[in-house]
């Protein structure tokens, strides 16, 4: 049977009788930029889709499955919104994954969303929690005499103020329970013994076959050359304290990762006229 084609890509499936969905398939993105974005509550629908439609091929946490994880995947990760938008409406073209011919461009938009922050931690909705109160824990528990922000702190750890555009907040949480299981690159922990005895702790910034370059807490810079050191350790321990766990109660870690999750949004663009907080 001949279908006859309208222009503008909409074609008319008339054999199944479904108008507007083909309509739906066949149409490009309604805007190049997801509307969508940070949105809790698309990212949350976005989810149910995902699940109902695409977890069976890709895996529940989309991690990849029958098909390629999406968390990994290029489109996903550095893709535009609509290149993502098309890939879900109109299907992966010469491999099983379908066309989404019954869905709304809202509905596509609330997937892109759900993707988006599962891949890219700057497009993750904000985190629940009060802020201020955050921004008082970070100050009380010590992080600011190791940490940069807002023009602020120490120098011994890397600065956090983009660090919500970096990383997801599970991965946070995760850095100030567990500083052991991750280490940030470049602020590995070191320590020198000299041939005089002496002993220096802190973060290796640097070493080549003459010299090693330790920052110590204190904030002093050693540059120290290898003929006077009899021993370099590399422990696989982070140089942040190992204690949080037992210091911050819940919500304080919460309000902690709430205030951290702010700062980022001078680190990526955020819609006009959004307002969740
Ligand atoms: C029947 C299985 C199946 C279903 C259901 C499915 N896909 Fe796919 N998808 C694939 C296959 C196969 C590919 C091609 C890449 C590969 O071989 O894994 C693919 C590719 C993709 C890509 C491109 C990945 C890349 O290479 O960058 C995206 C994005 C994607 N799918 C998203 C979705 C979304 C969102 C849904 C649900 C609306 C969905 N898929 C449903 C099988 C499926
Ligand atoms: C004694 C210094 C020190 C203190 C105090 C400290 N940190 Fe750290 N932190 C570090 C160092 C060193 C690293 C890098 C090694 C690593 O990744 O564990 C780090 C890493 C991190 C990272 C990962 C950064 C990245 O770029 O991946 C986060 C997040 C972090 N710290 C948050 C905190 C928070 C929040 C507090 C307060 C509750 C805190 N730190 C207290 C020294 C410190």
């Amino acid at each position: 049977m001949l279908l006859p084609n309208l222009g503008s890509g909409v074609r008319v499936m008339v054999a199944c009788g479904g108008l507007l969905a083909a309509a739906y398939a066949q149409t490009a993105p309604p805007a190049a930029k997801n509307p969508l974005t940070r949105n809790p509550q698309a990212v949350r629908a976005g989810r149910g889709l995902y699940l109902e439609r695409c977890a069976v091929c890709h895996g529940q946490d989309a991690a990849g499955s029958m098909a390629a994880s999406l968390v990994r995947s290029r489109t996903v990760m550095r893709g535009s919104d609509a290149a993502l938008f098309q890939v879900i409406s109109k299907g992966f073209p010469g491999t099983q994954m379908p066309p989404q011919t019954d869905l709304e461009p809202r509905k596509i938009w609330q997937i892109v969303a759900y993707l988006h922050s599962l891949a890219r931690p700057g497009l993750q909705p904000p985190l629940p929690g009060d802020a201020a109160a955050g921004r008082k824990v970070f100050a009380g528990a010590g992080c600011a005499g190791c940490h940069q922000v807002e023009g602020k702190g120490g120098f011994l750890g890397p600065p956090l103020d983009s660090i919500a555009a970096r990383k997801t907040s599970d991965r946070i949480r995760n850095d100030v329970l567990e500083p052991d299981a991750e280490i940030a690159e470049g602020y590995r922990a070191a320590a020198v013994v000299t041939r005089g005895g002496g002993r220096i702790e802190g973060i290796l910034k640097n070493e080549d076959t003459f010299s090693v370059q330790i920052l110590t807490p204190g904030g002093r810079f050693h540059m120290l050359d290898r003929r006077e050191i009899a021993e370099l350790q590399k422990p696989a321990q982070s140089a942040m304290p190992r204690d949080y766990r037992g210091r911050l109660s819940g919500e304080q870690l919460q309000n902690l990762l709430a205030y951290l999750d702010r700062l980022r949004d001078p680190y990526i663009p955020i819609p006009r006229g959004f307002r969740n907080y």
